[in-house]
């Protein structure tokens, strides 16, 4: 939370306080397709304009770590087509949007089983990571053949796996040993977690680190999320009594 360090789009849209790390569920591309008879995939192009937008006005209001759920580990069971599809814009957002975000300060950051993926799409998450590795604005950790029960399940091998080579004493794993065996670690946890198209569910994305985390649920599917749209939930989202299991 920098409740100290406002930014002038963060004042003028009246923010007292700007969550460190949100959390966006894009959802909702297909259906937005489907509604106008066209195939899924333009919904995806489509959700790239948003994506746009959001990661310019995350940066813009001076939010720290954006992280935004692209393809999970269960979303291989889709039709080969739409998989395909789904790889080959992820190339071309990298190679066509790095240099405006690289100009941004944005620096890329990827969460998920890189090394999985195929040989082109591995290259360009290269290509993104080695382009803004030096820049100090704004994370964009872009969760990519994520998931997260994979993802605790990985941190528990790395530790096991110290442990068993003498490098740490299993008795004194806490919290914060896991956490730092996390993909996201040295980041905060997540403040505030946006998922549109009306769906209420995590499907799988961040659960140890959202466990404090607000919840906006939006109706509107992913390709007509606005900025309008996004500065309504972050005025919500200071209302919000965040107790943390205390009382106030
Ligand atoms: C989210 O939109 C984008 C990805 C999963 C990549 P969907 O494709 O899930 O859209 P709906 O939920 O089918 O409408
Ligand atoms: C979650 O959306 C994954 C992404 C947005 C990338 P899904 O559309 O895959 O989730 P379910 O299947 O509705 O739970
Ligand atoms: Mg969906």
């Amino acid at each position: 939370m920098d409740e100290i360090q406002l930014t002038p789009l963060a004042r003028e849209l009246g923010l007292r306080l700007v969550p460190a790390h949100v959390g966006v569920i894009m959802d909702g591309n297909g259906r937005w397709a489907q509604k106008r008879g066209m195939p899924r995939m333009m919904g995806h192009r489509a959700g790239v304009e948003t994506l746009r937008d959001v990661i310019r006005f995350s940066s813009d209001v001076g939010i720290q770590v954006l992280s935004l759920y692209a393809f999970s580990t269960e979303n291989w069971k889709r039709p080969a087509d739409e998989v395909g599809g789904l790889m080959r814009l992820l190339v071309e957002f990298l190679y066509k949007e790095i240099d405006e975000l690289d100009a941004n300060g944005v620096r890329i950051r990827f969460m998920g089983d890189i090394d999985a993926l195929p040989a082109p799409q591995h290259k360009a998450v290269e290509y993104g990571l080695e382009k803004t590795k030096d820049n100090t604005g704004l994370i964009v950790n872009i969760a990519l053949n994520y998931g997260a029960r994979a993802e605790i399940a990985r941190a528990a091998r790395e530790l096991a796996a110290a442990a068993v080579r003498g490098e740490l004493d299993a008795a004194a794993i806490t919290e914060q040993s896991v956490t730092d065996a996390l993909y996201t670690a040295g980041l905060p946890d997540v403040d505030l977690v946006i998922r549109t198209s009306g769906e209420m569910r995590l499907s799988n994305f961040m659960l140890y680190q959202c466990s404090y985390a607000e919840f906006y649920f939006p109706e509107v599917l992913w390709p007509d999320f606005s900025k309008e749209e996004y500065a309504k939930v972050l005025l919500q989202f200071q209302q919000r009594d965040r107790r943390y299991g205390g009382v106030k």
